[in-house]
């Protein structure tokens, strides 16, 4: 149980007397026989620090006005929704159900922002009944649904253009959204996002209030991000040539990275690297080309909410197999596909008692029926029995938001830490829950 694994669990973590893992004041192992396993934590103290690490960076390095807009797909339920409202920042959603639990929640409809590459247009109607502040428009197809649905409400509906500003990213295939290729965005290369823009700007049922991009996830070099944001502002210069029109706020996006590991840890740059080196294109490129300075928006999914969470697993068995052990834990590919999908790594601590000085090196694997159903490969763990809690920090983004049903897999129930206190925020699906949809 090393303090390079701590450093990567919640601001609150430390380990107890009995060598125990204890989170936002409350003890793992009576949290988990409480809720059961598997079970997802989440830290207050550590959340909101998150989202005052990105208030300090865009107050120390963009001198206009910013915004902070919380990418739901990380996680999202009426909790994570209501801590939004709280803090006062935006919410980015990408579908008809975000939004509907984002304003279940609380959100204000004017701080939600609709993103999406294939809107329907009830998602649309949704979205202009609620009320959202932004909708974001992915292509010139949906600008003239959108338009025309705006129109028959009587509505000038605010939008920006999501923009691909054909950047390359070092990160991993299926995260690259920002090269030509990506599914999302308006082509800067081959003219579209100008074409568009310009159309937009003669429509009566849209008002153009700014540019957005969003290039990737899991991203540790800023370069790529602030080259994006010039690039929008260099169309921005030519649209404001063609017709006057400057953008009032311009979106980079999320995708700044979280260590998994402790090797990751060790060189990361802090998320005020990013911010720092954003801004100062932003304004260098606003100065050059003399436009105001436009609000600026960060979208962070993962960067505010992946190290608040922790994912605890009891072990269910150790078993050989060929040159390898497996230690089986009770979750795996159905609440965190992760490691399936992206060969995403993890670490783990034994939550439940000292372990050993011995370790054992093991795979985690879970129930699912699936040979990929694997957590990580390859860590050195103290020796296992079955009972064992198993605590994998990082766990806070893109696992219960990509969690499934696999095998009938009930979703974890999901617990809120905060000042000794452990809130059920989300219970456990049930049986009953699996067979709700079932009409005969
Ligand atoms: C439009 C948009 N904004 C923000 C994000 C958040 O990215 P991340 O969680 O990497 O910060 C995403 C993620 O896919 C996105 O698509």
């Amino acid at each position: 149980m090393t303090a390079e694994t701590l450093a990567l669990f919640p601001d609150s973590a430390r380990i107890d007397d009995t060598g125990s893992l204890v989170v936002g004041g409350c003890g793992v192992r009576r949290t988990a026989d409480q809720f059961g396993t598997p079970l997802y934590l989440y830290d207050g103290e550590t959340l909101d620090r998150a989202v005052e690490a990105y208030r300090t960076a865009l107050s120390r390095c963009y001198p206009g006005a910013a915004q902070i807009a919380y990418a739901a797909k990380a996680w999202l339920c009426s909790a994570s929704a209501r801590w939004i409202a709280a803090k006062g920042i935006g919410l980015d959603v990408v579908s008809g159900g975000e939004l509907a639990i984002a304003l279940h929640g609380g959100v204000p409809a004017d701080h939600i922002h609709f993103h999406g590459n294939n809107k329907s247009d009830r998602e649309l109607a949704q979205a202009l009944d609620a009320g959202v502040g932004r909708i974001v428009v992915d292509h010139p197809d949906e600008l003239e649904r959108l338009d025309e649905l705006a129109i028959a409400r009587g509505r000038r509906q605010a939008i920006w253009l999501r923009v691909n500003p054909d950047v390359d990213t070092d990160t991993h295939h299926h995260t690259q959204t920002g090269h030509a290729a990506s599914k999302f965005g308006l082509s800067l290369r081959d003219g579209t996002a100008e074409a568009v823009a310009l159309d937009a700007l003669r429509r009566a049922g849209v008002e153009l209030a700014g540019l957005h991009c969003h290039i990737g996830s899991q991203l540790r070099d800023a370069e790529p991000l602030a080259v994006a944001a010039q690039r929008l502002l260099d169309l921005a210069a030519r649209l404001r040539d063609a017709t006057g029109w400057q953008p009032a706020e311009l979106s980079t996006g999320g995708g700044w990275a979280v260590a998994y590991t402790a090797e990751q840890l060790a060189d990361l740059p802090p998320v005020e690297t990013y911010v720092a080196r954003v801004s100062e294109a932003v304004v260098q490129r606003c100065r050059q080309h003399e436009l105001a300075l436009p609000r600026l928006v960060l979208e962070p999914g993962r960067s505010l909410v992946a190290r608040a969470g922790v994912a605890v697993y009891t072990v269910g068995a150790v078993k050989p197999a060929g040159d390898v052990t497996y230690a089986f834990v009770d979750g795996g590919l159905a609440d965190n596909p992760r490691h399936a999908l992206y060969g995403a790594t993890y670490t783990a601590l034994l939550a439940n008692r000292r372990g050993d000085a011995a370790r054992q090196r093991v795979h985690v694997a879970g129930p699912y029926c699936e040979t990929g159903d694997v957590l990580i490969e390859d860590i050195e763990l103290p020796p296992l029995v079955p009972g064992d809690l198993l605590a994998v920090p990082v766990s806070g983004a893109y696992q219960l938001s990509m969690a499934s049903n696999y095998n009938a897999a009930l979703r974890p129930a999901v617990v809120w830490l905060e000042d000794g206190q452990a809130t059920l925020v989300q219970r456990r699906e049930t049986l009953d829950d699996l067979l709700r949809r079932d009409l005969v």
